[in-house]
């Protein structure tokens, strides 16, 4: 299988059709939101601070993800850096290694629309086992609190760029 992270506005329209039928597990959503508010945050109010990339395999869209920089960053966040939002990998295609594809090809494909920023952060409720692991093992390294929600614990991240 053959991946590759693209911008979202490269996509056919056949593919960004494809993309709206992206689906989580239910249990799954306090995570990462549902795909159709990923796409409307990109495309209701656009914004150069925020940009939308899929990941394809073998030219299908198979997982989503936000990357936000001022004047969209989160508070918690560095000013330098560009955060990770809404990663999410079509419940049909989980434990495939496509999660992994995303963040090894997420540095390129950030540097290419920001090439001034040192680091990528994102938050993750610490509840969220499967993404904790996910983020370790590709070397993010875990930085504390990112803020307390009445729910949820969220850990800030971060993975410096070279
Ligand atoms: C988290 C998510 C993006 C991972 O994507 P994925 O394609 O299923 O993950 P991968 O197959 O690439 O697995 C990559 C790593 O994740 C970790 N991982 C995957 N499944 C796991 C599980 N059930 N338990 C613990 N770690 C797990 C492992 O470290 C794995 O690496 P390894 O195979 O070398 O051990 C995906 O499960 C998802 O979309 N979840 C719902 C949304 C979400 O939680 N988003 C994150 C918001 S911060």
């Amino acid at each position: 299988m053959e991946t590759r992270l693209v911008p979202y506005e490269t996509l056919t329209a056949a593919q960004q059709q494809q993309l709206s039928a992206l689906e989580v597990h239910p249990e799954q959503l306090p995570w990462c939101g549902d795909i159709y508010c990923a796409l409307n945050s990109l495309l209701v109010n656009p914004s150069p601070g925020i940009k939308g990339f899929a990941l394809l395999a073998d030219e299908i869209p198979v997982a989503f993800l936000l990357l936000k920089r001022p004047p969209c960053l989160p508070h918690w966040a560095d000013e330098h850096s560009a955060t990770l939002h809404a990663l999410q990998v079509d419940h049909r295609h989980q434990g495939l290694g496509l999660g992994k594809a995303c963040l090894q090809a997420l540095p390129i494909a950030a540097r290419l629309v920001w090439p001034q920023i040192k680091a990528l952060e994102l938050s993750v409720d610490s509840a969220n086992v499967t993404a904790m692991g996910l983020y370790l093992h590709a070397g993010w390294v875990d930085r504390g609190e990112a803020y307390k929600s009445t729910t949820a614990y969220e850990r800030r991240l971060a993975l410096a760029l070279g």
